[in-house]
C-alpha cells in the first residue's frame, strides 16, 4: 500500500485520498473547518494549511513575504514555503507532509482562527455548541491570542428561523459552507445558499425556498461551530453535562449507528447524533430517527398491572408474573399464542421463541405499518428488528398480528403472550383479544396494551443492552444508557419469569446466557457472530509461500 509520512507518522492511503482523509482514517486530525469526510472539498477555510517538503531533488514551492527585522527595526524581504490545504492535496506515494512540526503551519493556523474570530460575538456562555465548537477547541490548540481588533465588530442577523427545526445565527457562522453541501450532496437539494461577500458573507435559504425534507437536522450536526442550532436541543442542556451511549436507532429497519446523550442526573434522554459507520449510516441520520429519542419518557409503562382497562389495580412486577401464569395454567397445546416484537431486542424475541417451544404455542410478529422509505438512509419497514425477530423463529411459521386476529376469531387461539404489541392492523380489530386471558410485556402503552389481562413493564433499548438485526441481515448491539423506569425490566428477563412461574425451564437470569444460547441457535443473529473462514481461504493463509 503507498503511504506518506506526516510529521513523523507513517500514513498508508488509497488511490484519491487527500492528505486529510488518509490522516482521518488513522485517527490522526489535521485541524480543518469546512472538510468533512462525508461531504465533498471546498477548501474554503485555510484551517487545514500543512507543510509538504519537495521530492527529492525538486524545487519547493516559495512565497515572497516581508518579515519583521527587529534589529532593523523594519520589514525585509524574505521567502517562506508555501502551505497547501491538506483537505484538496492528492497524498502520493513517499511525500513528506509536515503539520504539527511546521512552524510556519502552525503559525498559518493561528492567523487563520484570529481571522475566523475577529467579527465572531464570542457568546459561548449562551451558546449551544459550547464545549464541542471547533472554535473552542481550535483556539485552544492552535491560537490562544487575544483579540487584536478594537473596532466594533461587523453586526449579522441572528435567530433567523431555517424552517421549523432549524436556527441560525450569522454572526457565529465562519462561512464554511458544510451545511450547504450536505443540502446538495445528502438531500440532493439545493435549500441553502451563500450571499454576500467577505466580511457581509452569509448563509440564507435559496430563492424561493424553504428549509425542509427528512434532513433538516443533519445542517445542524455538521456545523463546526454554533451556528445552526436545532430547535428541539436550543437552551436545553449544557453538553458536558450529557453522557453519550453507543446505540441503535429504533426509527426503522437500517438500524443507523447512533450516540444517544443523557443526563445522569436526571436519567433523561436529550439527543441522539448520527454514530459514524460507512458499512450502514455513513455519517447520517434521518430527521425522524433523530427524534425518536423524545418517545423514550412519553406514555410509558412503568409500573405492573393486574386487569382489563377500566377494573386495572396497579401491582408488583411478581404478584403480576404469579397472576399471569396462573391465568394461563391449562391453556397449552397449540392455543397458546406468543407474540413475538419488530421493536424489540433480538434476546427479548430469543426468550419468547424459547417460551413458545416450551408451551408448544404459535408463533406471530407485531409491528409498527410501513412508512415513508427513501433511497438515502430511511427503509420503509419503521421496525428496527423485523429481521431478528423472525430469525431467532429458526424457521418456524410466524404469523402477522392479522393472521392472530383470525385465529382468535376461529376460537383456535385462546391465550395469548405477546411482546410489544404495536399494531400494523386497525386497534378495534383487536378487540377480540380482549376477551382471552392476554399477558403483555410493554415499555410503552401500545394498541395492544389496552386489551390487556396483565401488564408487565419492559425495558426500552435506551435502558438495557441488546441487540437488532437490521433490513441487510446486520445484527447490531447498543448499550444500556439509562436506568429502567418505574420497574420496568428486560423483555427478556420478565419473559423468563413469567416462565418459570409458568414451572417451564427458563433459566435465563443473565444476559449473557441468553447471548450463549442465541450464538447456538439462531448464530446469524448474534452480535458477535463471526463465519468461520471458508476451507480455501483457510488453507490459504496456512499455505507455506512459494
Ligand atoms: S452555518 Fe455552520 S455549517 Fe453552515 S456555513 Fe456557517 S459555519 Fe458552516
Ligand atoms: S433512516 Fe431509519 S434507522 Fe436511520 S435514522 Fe432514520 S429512522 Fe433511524
Ligand atoms: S479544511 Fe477548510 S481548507 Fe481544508
Amino acid at each position: 500500500m503507498p503511504s506518506f509520512k506526516l510529521d513523523d507518522r507513517e500514513i498508508p492511503f488509497e488511490k484519491g485520498d487527500t492528505i486529510i482523509k488518509a490522516a482521518w482514517r488513522l485517527g490522526v486530525e489535521i485541524p480543518h473547518y469546512c472538510w468533512h469526510p462525508g461531504l465533498s472539498v471546498a477548501a474554503n477555510c485555510r484551517m487545514c494549511l500543512v507543510e509538504v517538503e519537495p521530492p527529492p531533488g525538486g524545487r519547493a514551492m516559495m512565497l515572497d513575504i516581508l518579515k519583521w527585522d527587529a534589529t532593523k527595526n523594519d520589514y525585509v524581504p524574505d521567502r517562506k514555503p508555501k502551505l497547501q490545504p491538506a483537505c484538496q492535496m492528492q497524498a502520493t506515494d513517499g511525500m513528506v507532509v509536515r503539520s504539527n512540526t511546521s512552524e510556519n503551519a502552525k503559525q498559518a493556523r493561528a492567523h487563520v482562527q484570529e481571522f475566523l474570530l475577529v467579527n465572531h460575538p464570542v457568546d459561548c456562555p449562551i451558546c449551544d455548541q459550547a464545549g464541542e465548537c471547533k472554535l473552542q477547541d481550535y483556539w485552544m490548540s492552535q491560537s490562544r491570542m487575544g483579540k487584536r481588533m478594537r473596532d466594533e465588530p461587523v453586526h449579522k442577523p441572528k435567530a433567523v428561523p431555517f424552517g421549523d427545526k432549524i436556527v441560525y445565527d450569522a454572526e457565529r457562522c465562519i462561512t464554511c459552507t458544510r451545511c450547504i453541501r450536505t443540502c446538495d450532496e445528502l438531500a440532493g437539494d439545493h435549500m441553502l445558499d451563500l450571499r454576500e461577500r467577505g466580511n457581509k458573507n452569509e448563509v440564507v435559504l435559496a430563492p424561493g425556498r424553504a428549509l425542509e425534507g427528512d434532513y433538516q437536522l443533519m445542517v445542524e450536526h455538521v456545523c463546526p461551530v454554533g451556528a445552526l442550532t436545532s430547535s428541539h436541543f436550543r437552551f436545553k442542556a449544557r453538553v458536558w453535562t450529557l453522557k453519550e451511549s453507543p446505540s441503535i436507532c429504533t426509527g426503522c429497519a437500517t438500524g443507523c449507528n447512533t450516540w444517544l446523550d443523557v443526563d445522569p442526573r436526571e436519567q433523561r434522554a436529550y439527543r441522539l447524533r448520527p454514530r459514524d459507520n460507512l458499512a450502514v449510516n455513513k455519517f447520517w441520520m434521518c430527521d425522524d430517527g433523530m427524534m425518536t429519542y423524545e418517545g423514550q419518557h412519553e406514555s410509558r409503562v412503568t409500573r405492573a398491572a393486574v386487569g382489563r382497562e377500566g377494573s386495572r389495580a396497579k401491582s408488583a412486577v411478581d404478584a403480576a408474573v404469579t397472576k399471569a401464569a396462573e391465568s394461563l395454567k391449562g391453556v397449552t397445546g397449540n392455543h397458546v399464542a406468543v407474540v413475538l416484537s419488530a421493536q424489540h431486542s433480538t434476546e427479548d424475541n430469543f426468550v419468547a421463541v424459547e417460551l413458545a417451544k416450551a408451551l408448544n404455542g404459535r408463533l406471530y410478529l407485531s409491528a409498527k405499518p410501513a412508512w415513508r422509505g427513501d433511497k438515502i438512509l430511511r427503509n420503509a419497514d419503521q421496525n428496527p428488528n423485523r429481521s431478528g425477530a423472525v430469525a431467532v423463529a429458526t424457521g418456524a411459521t410466524v404469523g402477522t398480528l392479522k393472521d392472530l386476529v383470525a385465529a382468535v376469531n376461529a376460537s383456535t387461539v385462546n391465550a395469548v403472550i405477546a411482546l410489544g404489541g404495536h399494531s400494523d392492523v386497525d386497534a378495534s380489530s383487536l378487540t377480540g383479544l380482549g376477551q382471552l386471558p392476554l399477558v403483555l410485556l410493554a415499555s410503552h402503552q401500545t394498541a395492544l396494551a389496552a386489551q390487556a389481562s396483565v401488564l408487565l413493564p419492559a425495558a426500552t433499548s435506551f435502558e438495557t443492552d441488546g441487540s437488532f438485526v437490521n433490513a441487510k441481515g446486520k445484527a447490531q448491539s447498543f448499550k444500556r444508557a439509562l436506568r429502567p423506569e418505574g420497574d420496568a425490566a428486560p423483555g427478556w428477563e420478565l419473559l423468563a419469569r413469567l416462565g418459570r412461574a409458568m414451572g417451564l425451564d427458563l433459566a435465563y437470569t443473565r444476559l449473557r446466557d441468553v447471548r450463549a444460547a442465541l450464538l447456538a441457535r439462531a448464530p446469524l443473529a448474534h452480535p458477535e457472530y463471526t463465519p468461520a473462514a471458508p476451507a480455501s481461504e483457510a488453507s490459504a493463509e496456512t499455505a507455506p509461500t512459494a
